[in-house]
């Protein structure tokens, strides 16, 4: 359902309904303005047959005591309203089977100030936590998760306690503060990490991580590269890409060729993809410093960012005459 024409209590009245005949899935998109009264009538959180619940817009979450969604496998709450910070936490703890969470706080007018997510059932979450968001801390514990997935722009100083999730496979952190130590403490065994944080990771072990995605934005960033490779030695796929919404032209720092060659390059790396080239020297230096140190590289494709320029023939020339270690890598140029 999608439409803020729609009354409040009609809306409500199609939900019980629906509810009435045992409802598998509820999606509601409902933007009212200015606030209207509660759409969701309160024996929706008793539901014994509702696997997928989507709610999108300012509507209000007010679960009350009674709360119970035993089928309850995919919950994903956008930019609605909780009527006291427990409120999600509430739900959740009543999910037992709860598999998929996705939760975007709202960009602006809202006072959750704690955000708890303690769901052992959970096999993915996302979490994005908006610029403009005053949350004071959040604490995550969902030792089943093997995707996670945390965009977290707000400047508000805040406080995070993830605890250690073992299962972890898949890993995507947009972060642009630096507190992520304790996310990074318990995702060392990941396989899989895309990430864009201007965070200073020193001290990291990802030894487990097969393929690593930075985004374009710090790849240049005082040797975020470089830091990331030394942590990863067993790295077989480097992909450099842009976040979505993310912007290439940053101020560059110099890319420091590192007085060590990282371990993966020597040992593991095989694929090399860079797909937004701006074809600047900077980031030309790097794609040259990895052909001629990555021993076993047997692919490398570059994508331009413009289609023909003349940073791009420089990079042509630059790239032909570089030399590569591995004779068998093909460089595929677009
Ligand atoms: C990478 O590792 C090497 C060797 O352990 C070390 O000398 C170097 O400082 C590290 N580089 C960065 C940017 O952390």
């Amino acid at each position: 359902m999608c439409n803020s024409r729609f009354k409040p209590e009609s809306i409500k009245t199609w939900v019980v309904v629906a509810l009435s005949h045992c409802l598998r899935e509820l999606d509601i998109l409902y933007e009212p303005y200015p606030d209207k009264p509660d759409i969701l009538p309160s024996n929706l959180y008793t539901s014994k047959s509702l696997v997928v619940l989507k709610l999108e817009g300012r509507i209000l979450l007010d679960v009350p005591r009674m709360v119970s969604l035993p089928s309850l496998k995919t919950l994903k709450l956008q930019s609605v309203r909780y009527s006291k910070d427990e409120t999600l936490q509430r739900l959740l703890s009543n999910c037992p089977v709860l598999e998929d969470l996705v939760v975007k706080l709202r960009d602006y007018g809202d006072t959750l100030k704690k955000l708890t997510v303690v769901v052992p059932s959970l096999q993915s979450l996302s979490l994005f936590i908006p610029y403009n968001h005053d949350l004071d801390w959040y604490v995550i514990e969902t030792p089943s998760l093997k995707y996670f997935k945390l965009v977290d722009y707000s400047d508000n100083d805040h406080y995070s306690l993830i605890q250690n999730m073992p299962y972890l496979n898949e890993v995507y952190v947009d972060c642009c503060c630096p507190d992520i130590y304790s996310l990074v403490g318990s995702i060392t065994s990941v396989k899989r990490l895309t990430i864009c944080s201007e965070a200073i990771l020193n001290g990291l072990d990802f030894n487990q991580l097969e393929h690593l995605e930075v985004c374009l934005c710090t790849v240049l960033l005082s040797n975020q590269l470089v830091r990331l490779l030394n942590a990863s030695s067993n790295l077989k796929r480097l992909d450099i890409s842009l976040m979505d919404d993310h912007d290439p032209h940053q101020d560059m720092n110099h890319w420091n060729e590192p007085s060590t060659v990282p371990e993966c390059l020597l040992s593991s790396l095989q694929s090399l993809s860079w797909s937004i080239h701006t074809g600047e020297p900077q980031e030309r230096a790097i794609v040259v410093y990895i052909l001629e140190h990555a021993v076993h590289l047997k692919t490398a494709n570059i994508k331009s960012f413009e289609p023909i320029n003349v940073l791009k023939i420089e990079m042509l020339e630059e790239l032909a005459l570089s030399s590569r270690a591995s004779t068998t890598c093909q460089l595929m140029f677009e």
